[in-house]
C-alpha cells in the first residue's frame, strides 16, 4: 500500500491512505489530479490522460493514443458502465488524470471513478437549488469540469465555482460568480488555464448582462472580470472591461437592453493560447434576442455574437472579431474554439477555428484577430457571405423580419450548436456534427419585456400571418437534414459527411489512428474512419450520447468514454417535432477493445392515462396555449410534446394537484419552480384546460409521443 499526499490546499499535510478509498494508481506519489503546466504541455504529446473539456489547451480533442484502430475497432464493447439514474440530458466531456475519471451530471453532481472498474470513488452533490432549472433554457445540464494542482473544479447552475479535493470530493473553496437579481445560470464548463479558472454564463434569452471572469485555482479569489455588453447606466463597471466600453456603447441605441441587460453571455467555449497568453471568448445572443425590441434596429450591439480575445493575466482586452452584427436570430457563438497552426497559402498560420449557429466556418488570426476565411457549411440565407476584406457579413436586409413571417436559416438550434467539435493535425480536418434547417421568424409588435421569463420579441402574430408562417414552416421542415461533417478548413470545403436521422448528434473525438468517434441519435456510439467516413463500428446504446467522448490509457489498455444521456436542447426540438424514441436513463459507458458488458433491456414506457374532462371555453383554451408557449413550453416542449415530462400524460392525481404544483411550488425538488411571481390562479387554470385539449387531441396513437411534426 502506497501513501498519498492530499493536496497542500487541504489542512496542512495530512497523509492519507487512499488504497482504502479503492485507489491504486502509479502516478510517482504525485496524488490524484496533479495537473500543472507543465502537465498539460506534456499533453500535447502524451494521450495517456485527458486532463482539460478539450484535452488540450487547444480544444481539438484529438488524441495522440493509436492502440484502438481500424483493425480492432470492431471489437471495441463495454469494459464498465455506470447507472446515473437520470432522463435529464448528459451533456459533461469526463476527465481523467491518473487512473481516475470525474464526470459532471445534471445538477452538478459530481463523481470520481475507479476508471479500471467504475467503482465510485467518491460522489459530491453541490444540493443546486431546483428551481434553478427555471433558468436553464435547456435543462440543468453541465457540460463538463476541470482539474488543478489536486483539485476537481466545477461550476453550479446557480453560479457558484466549488474546488474539491480530487481525492475525497469534499470542498476546499467555493466562491460566487454572479449576484441574484439577473437570472443567469451556468451550464458550460469552468476551464482552468495556467491557475486561472475562466468561467462564463448563460441567461441572454430570459435577460442579463453577459460576463466573463477569472479566479484564483487555489484561492477562489476573483482575478479578473469582463462584461460583454454595455452598462445601461453608463458608468464604469470598475472592471477590465471598461477601458473598451466607450466604443462598445456606440454600437448599442434605445431599446429594451436597457431593461434586460443586452446578453452576449459566453455560456460554452472559452479557448486559450499559452503562449500569446490569451483567453478567447465566444459570446452568445442579445437580451431580448430581438434585434428591433433590443436595440432599435440600430447598430452591431458589441459583443454579441464575437469571439474576444483578452489578456489571460489582466483580462484586458485585446482584440474582437463579430460573427454576427445586428443579431436577430439567436444566433450564438460559443460554440467550440478551437486553435491549431495551419498552412495557409504557403504561410503557416496561427488560428482559431469556430463554427458557430449561424452556418458559417471561420478561421481567424489568433493573434490579431484577422478574419482569414469563411464558408457555409449548411443552408444560409441571412448572409450571402463574408466580405474578405472587411470580415464582415453581407447580411441580407430581407432576413431582419418585420411582424411579416420570413423564413431564415439556420434556425436558432444552428448549424452547428454546443456539441464539441474535433480537429486532427494528421487529416488536416475538423469533425462536427452540422444540422440544416430554418425558422419562421416575425416580430412580436406588442412585445413587453419581462425579466426572468424568456424574452424572444418574435411570434404573438395571428390570422394570416400565422397561416403563412404555419406554411414556410412546413417549407422548412420538409429540407432538415442532419450530418456528421469533415471539414477542410484551409480549403474551406466539405470532404465527406455522414446523414444522421435527426438533430442532436453528440460531440466529436478523434484519434491519431484516424478514428473519429461520435454518439448518434440512432441511439448508437460509432467510430467512423476519419479520412473517408466509412463506419467503421456502431454499437446500440439505448440513449443517444450527446456530450463529447474522451480516452485514456490505463495499464496498457485504451479506454473509450462518453456519457450516453439524451437531453438538453436538442432533445426539446426534436420531442416538440413528436420524436421520442424509448431510451434508458443515462448511462456512463466506458469501452475497450474485448469488453464484453451486456445492458439490461430497457423498461417500456407506461402507457398514458385517459385525460379528463373540460368544459372550458375555446377563449381560455387559447389563453393558455399562449401562456404556455410563455412559461412552460421551455422545459415541457412545443404544444405539451416531450420536454422534461409530458404534460398530456399527468395522472387523475397530478391533475388534482395541478395548481398546488405550479403555484405552490409542490415538486420543487424534481426542478419544478414555483411560478406564483410570473402567474395568478386564472391564468394557470387557462393553463391547465388547454393542456387537458392537448390530451384529449393527441389521445390514443399519438399519446406515446410519436405526434405529427
Ligand atoms: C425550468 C423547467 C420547467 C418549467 C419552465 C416548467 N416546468 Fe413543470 N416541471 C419541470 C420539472 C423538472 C418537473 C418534474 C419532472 C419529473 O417528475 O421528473 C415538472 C413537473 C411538472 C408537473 C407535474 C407533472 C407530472 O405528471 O408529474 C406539472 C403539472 C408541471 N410541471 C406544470 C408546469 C407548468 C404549468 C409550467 C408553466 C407554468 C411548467 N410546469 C413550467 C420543469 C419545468
Amino acid at each position: 500500500m502506497r501513501m498519498w499526499r492530499t493536496p497542500a490546499a487541504l489542512a496542512g499535510a495530512v497523509t492519507l491512505g487512499l488504497a482504502g478509498l479503492g485507489l491504486a494508481v502509479a502516478n510517482e506519489g504525485r496524488g490524484p489530479a496533479a495537473v500543472d503546466s507543465a502537465r498539460m504541455a506534456a499533453q500535447e504529446k502524451d494521450g495517456t490522460d485527458w486532463l482539460h473539456d478539450g484535452r488540450t489547451y487547444s480544444a481539438q480533442r484529438y488524441s495522440p493514443l493509436t492502440q484502438i484502430d481500424a483493425g480492432n475497432v470492431s471489437k471495441l464493447g463495454i469494459a464498465w458502465y455506470d447507472d446515473l439514474d437520470t432522463f435529464r440530458g448528459v451533456e459533461a466531456t469526463p476527465i481523467y488524470a491518473d487512473g481516475v475519471l470525474y464526470n459532471i451530471l445534471p445538477w452538478n453532481i459530481t463523481i470520481a471513478y475507479d476508471a479500471r472498474t467504475g467503482k465510485r470513488l467518491w460522489t459530491y452533490d453541490p444540493k443546486v437549488p431546483r428551481e434553478y432549472g427555471r433558468y436553464a433554457c435547456c435543462e440543468p445540464v453541465s457540460r463538463g469540469l476541470a482539474m488543478w494542482k489536486g483539485k476537481i473544479i466545477i461550476a453550479t447552475l446557480d453560479g457558484r465555482l466549488i474546488a474539491l479535493d480530487a481525492a475525497t470530493g469534499k470542498p476546499v473553496w467555493t466562491t460566487q460568480t454572479f449576484d441574484h437579481d439577473m437570472p443567469y445560470s451556468i451550464t458550460g464548463a469552468p476551464r482552468v488555464f495556467d491557475g486561472k479558472v475562466v468561467v462564463g454564463q448563460s441567461g441572454g434569452d430570459l435577460g442579463v448582462r453577459g460576463f466573463v471572469g477569472a479566479w484564483d485555482a487555489e484561492t477562489g479569489k476573483k482575478l479578473w472580470k469582463f462584461f460583454l455588453a454595455p452598462n445601461p447606466t453608463g458608468k464604469p463597471d470598475g472592471e477590465a472591461s471598461d477601458s473598451i466600453m466607450p466604443m462598445v456603447e456606440k454600437t448599442w441605441s434605445d431599446g429594451m437592453w436597457k431593461q434586460l441587460g443586452g446578453g452576449a453571455n459566453p455560456w460554452d467555449s472559452i479557448g486559450y493560447d499559452p503562449a500569446l497568453n490569451m483567453v478567447y471568448v465566444g459570446t452568445g445572443n442579445g437580451s431580448p434576442l430581438a434585434w428591433h425590441h433590443r436595440s432599435g434596429g440600430k447598430g452591431d450591439n458589441l459583443f454579441i455574437c464575437s469571439i474576444v480575445a483578452l489578456d489571460a493575466t489582466s483580462g484586458k482586452y485585446k482584440w474582437h472579431y463579430q460573427m454576427v452584427p445586428q443579431e436577430d436570430w439567436d444566433y450564438t457563438c460559443t460554440q467550440s474554439i478551437i486553435t491549431a497552426d495551419l498552412r495557409i497559402k504557403g504561410k503557416t498560420r496561427q488560428v482559431l477555428m469556430q463554427a458557430p449557429k449561424n452556418g458559417f466556418f471561420y478561421v481567424l488570426d489568433r493573434r490579431t484577430g484577422q478574419f482569414i476565411s469563411a464558408e457555409k457549411i449548411a443552408p444560409v440565407n441571412w448572409a450571402s457571405g463574408i466580405d474578405p476584406k472587411t470580415g464582415r457579413p453581407n447580411i441580407n436586409p430581407a432576413a431582419h423580419f418585420g411582424t411579416d413571417p420570413v423564413l431564415v436559416m439556420p434556425s436558432p438550434g444552428g448549424a452547428h450548436n454546443w456539441f464539441p467539435m474535433a480537429y486532427s493535425p494528421r487529416t488536416k480536418l475538423a469533425y462536427l456534427p452540422t444540422y440544416e434547417w430554418g425558422m419562421v421568424y416575425a416580430l412580436d409588435p406588442d412585445f413587453k419585456p419581462k425579466p426572468f421569463r424568456s424574452n424572444g420579441g418574435w411570434g404573438g402574430y395571428t390570422g394570416d400571418a400565422l397561416k403563412k408562417r404555419a406554411a414556410l414552416q412546413a417549407e422548412a421542415n420538409k429540407s432538415e437534414k442532419a450530418f456528421l461533417t469533415a471539414w477542410d478548413p484551409v480549403a474551406q470545403k466539405a470532404v465527406w459527411k455522414v446523414p444522421l436521422p435527426r438533430h442532436g448528434n453528440g460531440g466529436v473525438m478523434v484519434t491519431a489512428s484516424d478514428l473519429v468517434f461520435e454518439g448518434t441519435t440512432k441511439q448508437t456510439f460509432a467510430a467512423f474512419d476519419a479520412r473517408n467516413g466509412k463506419v467503421l463500428w456502431e454499437m446500440p446504446v439505448q440513449s443517444a450520447p450527446v456530450g463529447g467522448a474522451i480516452t485514456y490509457m490505463l495499464d496498457g489498455v485504451q479506454y473509450v468514454a462518453v456519457n450516453a444521456g439524451w437531453g438538453g436542447g436538442a432533445a426539446q426540438i426534436e420531442r416538440g417535432a413528436g420524436t421520442e424514441l424509448p431510451r434508458a436513463a443515462a448511462r456512463l459507458l466506458v469501452f475497450k477493445v474485448g469488453g464484453n458488458l451486456q445492458l439490461p433491456p430497457i423498461k417500456p414506457e407506461e402507457k398514458a392515462p385517459e385525460p379528463p374532462r373540460s368544459s372550458a371555453s375555446e377563449a381560455t383554451i387559447a389563453r393558455g396555449a399562449v401562456l404556455y408557449a410563455q412559461t412552460c413550453q421551455v422545459c415541457h416542449g412545443q404544444q405539451a410534446m416531450g420536454g422534461v415530462k409530458d404534460l398530456r400524460k399527468m395522472t387523475a392525481e397530478t391533475h388534482g394537484k395541478f395548481n398546488d404544483i405550479v403555484l405552490k411550488g409542490l415538486y420543487a425538488e424534481k426542478g419544478m419552480a414555483n411560478f406564483s411571481d410570473l402567474l395568478k390562479p386564472d391564468e394557470v387554470e387557462a393553463i391547465h384546460a388547454y393542456l387537458i385539449a392537448r390530451a384529449q387531441e393527441d389521445w390514443g396513437q399519438k399519446s406515446d409521443g410519436t405526434g405529427p411534426h
